[in-house]
This record gives C-alpha cells, structure tokens and sequence, in this order.
C-alpha cells in the first residue's frame, strides 16, 4: 500500500502586507520591538467578510494544481483553524461547497497552532484505514476579527485622521498578542506513494488542558448564559488572552522534546533531517529549538518576517515556499513540528 507523501501544497495570503509601523499608528508599540521580540516585519489581515474557507480555497486550488489532480478526485478534507467562520458549523465542510465538491467528509481540528502534526497524523490514519484516497488537509486563519482596534482605515493606510484616545488605549492592552498574529492559508493533498523509502515515517502528538490558560479566548464560547452578550466586548474578552513569557517556554521545551522523543522512536538521529518546517510563532523560539536540538540554521527555515504567526497555517505555508523554490525536494527527510494553544503540541517525520 505504500505510506502517506505530499503530492501537492499551496497558499494564499490575503491583500497587501501591513507592516510593524502601520499597527504603531493605533497603538503603543514599534517596528524596532516587534522586529527584536519575534522576527516578525509585516502580516496580512483578511478584510470584512473575508472568511477561512474562502482563504482556505485559494490554497486547495493551488495545492490540487500542482498535485495535477481535480476537486472531484479529493475524498476527505481536514480543516484546521482557531478562527472559524461560525461557532458552528466548522469551515470544512463550508470548504468542500466551494471547491464543489459537496458530499466529501469534512473534519475540523481544533488544534490551533498544533494543526499541522495532528492533521498529518490524523490523514494517515484515514489513509491507512481506506476510509480515503486522497486527502486535502487545509489551514487557514482569519485573526483580523480579535485585533483590538477599529481603525482598518488608519491601519491600512487609508486614512491618517487622528486615533480616538479610548481606542488607543484599548488596542495598547493587547498589543501583545496584536503584533503576532497573521491571516493566511495552506492546503497540502495526501495520498499513498509506492516509491521505497518515502512517505510519513510517524507523528507524535501531546495536549495538556492543565495549560489551557497560557493562551485562549475567554469570550464567545459556551460558558455564560447567554453565550454571547455586551460584556464580552465591555469586558474585552473578545482578544484572546496570552501568559507570554510562560507560553514561550513551554514552547522551547515542548518542541525540543517533541521532536527528540519521535526521532529516537523512529530511530532517526538528529543530523539525518534535512529540513525542519516548524511552526512560525516567533523567531527567537525557533532558534532556541534549533540550539537545544544542535541543527544548523540553514536547516530551520523561517518565513516569519512576511506573514506573523498565521497560527495553523504557518507549516503549510512555510512547506508550500520550500517546495517551490527547491530549499526542500523529493528524497528529503523533513521533520514538522508545532505548538498552539489547548495546549497541543507534536512532531511528524515525512520523507518528501
Ligand atoms: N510593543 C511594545 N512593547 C510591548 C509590546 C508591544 N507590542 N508588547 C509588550 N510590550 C512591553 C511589555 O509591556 C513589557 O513592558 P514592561 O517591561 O515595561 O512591563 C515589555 O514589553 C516586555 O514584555 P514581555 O511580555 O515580557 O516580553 P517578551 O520578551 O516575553 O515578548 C512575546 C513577548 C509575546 C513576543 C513573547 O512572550 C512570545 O513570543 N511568547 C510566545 C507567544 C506565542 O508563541 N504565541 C502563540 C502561541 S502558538
């Protein structure tokens, strides 16, 4: 039967990047402090109806053409995000109406920044159950709805009319979590291989609920009653909350070991991986990673400095360039691993 290989990726990232200084006119921040703390020099944001499956189906027709396949011959999708359309239904499904292809199962992960290991895991079972043929496992995010700023005008440079001082204020309180985050899509179509040596090796995937409180979005699920009400953006519980400096170690910890403990399962050592495509949420986490573990930086790329943390899609994307200008290529032992809020984490291993 052969094992799991990606035959085709794609992505797709919304209008024009705004840069650190564009968000430095609604709030106390700066170019020189976004740059030091992550990496990050530009995002782009999904404009007002803008939604995940829409971004979503611009990477899956792109990942299906240079798979050199058709929609009609995709028989499961996985769909990861943290910034659904609608509290229900999950945007899978919403996916396949667009691709015109209703009636395909639709999984939706929730894994946020940790989509791509569990989604990889996740699609070789389904593969190696029979239960598909070929998966298209999609990622795409739509952050611009928890910025804590109103001024789109002023951030994109549309306007320069004066902040109101009340705005300021509030987007100033989160501009912790603002300046990190992205809009974007990545799309990736499995199949089986029968070329020797190739294809997923294994997955390892964690979650730990007990660290659920480094980083989540307090408002707008089920907990109140009602759901939803004028305290939830009185209060401000529609910006996600993050314990930073806690989240960034359990990051550094959690990664190095993840990637450790599925190397030695598979008996891989270290230097037999080409290429590790880790998830992009700050750059001075990936080079802690990459120390702890002793790789050289040629072999832990970033693309963070384009689009901020595009949460479940950073892989994808990241792995969509590398394919594309040849920095990865078939033969290739590459290792993905990620961390995102819940918290989950883990690591594949996949022969190109
Ligand atoms: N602009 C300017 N200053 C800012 C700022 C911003 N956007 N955000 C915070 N600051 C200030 C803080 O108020 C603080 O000031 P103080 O020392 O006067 O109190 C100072 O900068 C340091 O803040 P701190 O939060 O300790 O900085 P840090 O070095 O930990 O970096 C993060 C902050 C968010 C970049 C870092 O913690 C991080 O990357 N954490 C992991 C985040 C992550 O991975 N999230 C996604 C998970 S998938």
């Amino acid at each position: 039967m052969g094992a799991m290989t990606i035959i085709g990726t794609g992505s797709y990232a919304p209008g024009v990047p705004i840069p650190n200084a564009a968000l430095a006119r609604v709030m106390d921040t700066n170019d020189a402090w976004i740059r030091q703390r992550t990496g990050i020099e530009q995002r782009h944001f999904a404009r007002d109806g803008e939604t995940v499956s829409e971004l979503g189906a611009h990477a899956a027709r792109r990942a299906l053409r240079s798979a050199g396949i058709t929609a009609a011959e995709v028989d499961y999708i996985v769909f990861g995000t943290m910034t659904p359309e609608y509290a229900f239904p999950g945007p899978g499904g919403l996916l396949g109406a667009k691709l015109g292809i209703e009636g395909v199962p639709a999984l939706d992960l929730r894994q946020q920044c940790a989509s791509a290991p569990f989604g990889l895991q996740v699609a070789n079972g389904l593969l190696a159950s029979d239960a598909a043929r070929t998966v298209l496992f999609v990622c795409a995010e739509a952050h611009a709805g928890f910025m804590p700023w109103r001024d789109w005008d002023v951030v994109r440079g549309e306007s320069t009319r004066e902040v109101a001082e009340e705005d300021y204020a509030r987007a100033t309180r989160h501009r912790g979590v603002a300046i990190l985050f992205g809009d974007g899509a990545s799309a990736m179509v499995l199949r089986h291989t029968t070329r020797d040596g190739a294809g997923f090796l294994g997955a390892e995937c964690h979650s730990d609920g007990a660290r659920a409180d480094l980083m989540y979005m307090p408002g707008g699920g089920f907990t109140r009653l009602p759901f939803f009400s004028l305290d939830v953006i009185e209060f401000e519980l529609c910006y996600p909350q993050m314990r930073g400096p806690e989240l960034f170690k359990s990051a550094v910890t959690e990664l190095a070991g993840v990637v450790r403990s599925l190397c030695a399962r598979h008996h891989v050592a270290l230097d037999e991986i080409d290429c590790v495509v880790a998830h992009q949420a700050n750059d001075r986490i990936n080079s802690a990673v990459r120390k702890a573990l002793g790789l050289p930086p040629e072999k832990v790329p970033s693309n963070i400095a384009r689009y901020g943390n595009t949460s479940s899609a950073t892989v994808g994307i990241l792995l969509d360039e590398l394919r594309a200008d040849g920095r990865v290529k078939e033969g290739d032992l590459i290792c993905v691993v990620a961390l995102g809020a819940g918290l989950h984490w883990g690591a594949a291993l996949l022969r190109l």
